[in-house]
């Protein structure tokens, strides 16, 4: 396909010289596989784009396609043996399907960072698994991709974690190993320190609003830490160890890794008096009120100024990422770094960006900010502060309760079924978050992240495992060709799959079904690519349901084992399953959901 598009782009470079050739995929396979728009061209030339369509379509030729005018449009469309061949050879070749040449180009990937204490939100499974996939799919395209955890480990709620543990926990319940008599019961499968350390959190918070000397008490506390007092930092690097505990069990449980876990904000506490001074020898260092520093914004177009330092002298979460920013420019050298945090901190990026170029204006336009919308559950807002969170692997485990349902009711003898319902349940769930993975506010409701039939993950699961299972009752091997050679490991971003061969005799793949299936398996490598460059993972969610669409249209409208087939008929259709499974497993994966072979 690059090649074609190569070709494509040269001849129509040698028609049109000077002019940028900038080509589009049309929006079905009936139209073609390439589309150049001559809207621009004809701009320049000062003629009527449908014209110089028709005149383009009259004067290229290339091999074993046709070029039509389609109003403005020049369409490229391939002929339909030739689409198969070039798919085919590319989906089942040596090389992962629309993956990249390995090359410079450094980019940082700064995703989930939950809060120590806090638990893990629904919110930061949408960055965690939003940051895992552009981390998967920037690792796919070839880029060097460094994955940080930007761990809350540090900041003035461990003051009020301190203040509340001496108050409330040390003498009695020292190890938080007891329920606390005053707290709410905890659901059995949450009882740990963790929870028990999140509820003298909320209790504190609680008090605070009657109590406002508890405030004094907690940023003493903190204060303390910050320098350093023996007993304080005893106590957080405790609260830490436990919280780390928790946060590693739901990243195994989802898969997920990073390069840097260790990389939290605590990590630049001795970074932050030298990230000061570069403030200072800036010169944009001022005083703000009563003591505190700041950084003016306001000739930036920000009128909000950057608070870097509190009247009491301690630092702020803004601090620490402008010491984060300047450390990462000094070890990598990024070409982007990706922040991959939810859209109530809009603001907060975009004043430390605007820090971080005053000081530097090598900045500019490496960092990016991917925000995403609040989940709106039925239940209500997600708060720490009151407790009424949503947690996550409450989600979790019911999603993964509601589809034991439906596998009860539809395959009670279903093999694995505890594992099965744990990849589509997460696979839900994940897939639900890629698809909408936007500015604005997603709303979840089971029915719409679980349904069977609908625009979601267990959707495309279930094309893998229905290919999987015509693959079986095909034998001859052909389920084997649609499997990996080894597990997927943290190391790739790439399933591994031995390369296959492609029938010489395609002519079973000459109907509009199969056509429109190449066309949509077509559209996965740019689609990769738009998430690359948009920072967001719907494109790819979106070509995977189109790919399981025309599957079901092709399963439906081509017999594949069907008896009356000529051999050559039977093994083309096959080997166009065997590609589309490969396909959907990868496709998948990047996005960090498992393909059973059996639903
Ligand atoms: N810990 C923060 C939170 O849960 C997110 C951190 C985002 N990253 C950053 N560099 N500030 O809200």
């Amino acid at each position: 396909m690059e090649r074609l598009k190569a070709a494509f782009t040269e001849a129509l470079a040698a028609a049109l010289p000077g002019m940028e050739i900038v080509l589009e995929r049309p929006r079905s396979g009936e139209m073609g596989d390439l589309a150049f728009p001559c809207f621009k061209a004809a701009k320049a030339l000062g003629r009527n784009p449908a014209q110089v369509a028709q005149e383009l379509a009259g004067a290229l030729r290339i091999d074993g396609a046709r070029i039509v005018a389609a109003g403005p449009y020049l369409n490229l469309k391939l002929e339909p043996a030739r689409r198969a061949a070039f798919l085919l050879d590319a989906l089942l070749g040596p090389r992962p399907y629309g993956s990249g040449d390995p090359h410079a180009e450094t980019v940082i990937v700064e995703y989930s960072s939950p809060n120590i204490a806090k638990l893990f939100t629904i919110g930061h499974l949408r960055s965690t698994m939003i940051g895992h996939a552009l981390a998967q799919v920037n690792r796919y395209l070839g880029a060097n991709v460094v994955r940080i955890n930007h761990l809350g480990d540090w900041g003035t709620q461990f003051g009020t974690l301190l203040a509340a543990y001496k108050k409330w926990a040390e003498q009695e319940n020292p190890r938080l190993e007891e329920d606390f008599p005053w707290a709410e019961a905890i659901p059995e499968k949450m009882r740990s320190p963790l929870y028990r350390l999140f509820q003298l959190y909320v209790r504190f918070h609680a008090a605070e609003e009657e109590d406002p000397a508890l405030r004094d008490e907690a940023r003493a506390w903190f204060r303390r830490l910050e320098e350093g007092d023996p007993e304080a930092r005893r106590l957080w690097s405790w609260f830490r160890e436990i919280s780390l505990q928790a946060f590693d069990r739901i990243y195994r449980r989802l898969g997920v890794g990073f390069d840097h876990l260790e990389m939290g904000e605590a990590f630049y506490q001795d970074k932050l008096t030298p990230t000061l001074d570069r403030l200072e020898a800036a010169g944009i260092l001022q005083d703000g009120e009563n003591g505190a520093r700041i950084v003016d914004l306001e000739d930036v177009g920000i009128a909000t100024p950057c608070l870097v330092q509190k009247a009491d002298g301690s630092s702020i979460y803004a601090t620490r990422d402008v010491a984060a920013a300047l450390y990462r420019q000094d070890t990598w050298r990024f070409d982007r770094c990706l922040y991959v945090v939810g859209s109530d901190q809009i603001l907060h990026f975009q004043q430390i960006f605007a820090v971080a170029e005053k000081v530097d204006p090598w900045f500019k336009g490496r960092m990016v900010h991917t925000p995403f919308g609040m989940v709106n559950l039925p239940e209500g807002k997600m708060s720490t502060r009151k407790g009424n969170v949503i947690f996550l692997e409450d989600v979790l485990d019911e999603a993964v309760s509601r589809v034991t349902a439906i596998i009860d009711e539809k395959n009670p003898d279903l093999a694995g079924k505890a594992d099965v319902a744990e990849m589509l349940g997460l696979g839900a769930v994940i897939f639900f978050n890629a698809l909408n993975d936007r500015v604005k506010p997603i709303t979840f409701t089971w029915d719409r992240v679980i349904a069977l039939d609908g625009d979601t993950g267990p959707y495309v699961q279930y094309a893998h495992a229905r290919i999987l299972s015509v693959l079986r009752k095909a034998g001859g091997g052909w389920a084997d060709m649609a499997r990996p050679e080894r597990a997927p490991s943290d190391a790739s971003a790439a399933v591994a799959y031995a390369p296959a061969a492609v029938p010489s005799d395609l002519a079973g793949l000459a109907e509009a079904p199969a056509q429109a299936l190449l066309f949509e398996l077509a559209g996965l490598p740019d689609a990769m690519r738009v998430m690359a460059r948009e920072h967001s993972a719907t494109a790819l969610a979106r070509q995977l349901l189109a790919v399981a669409k025309a599957f079901s249209g092709f399963y439906t409208n081509c017999p594949i084992l069907w008896a009356e087939n000529a051999p050559e008929v039977r093994d083309a259709r096959l080997a166009l399953c065997v590609a589309t499974a490969r396909a959907l497993r990868q496709g998948l994966f990047l996005l960090g959901i498992q393909a059973p072979e059996e639903m």
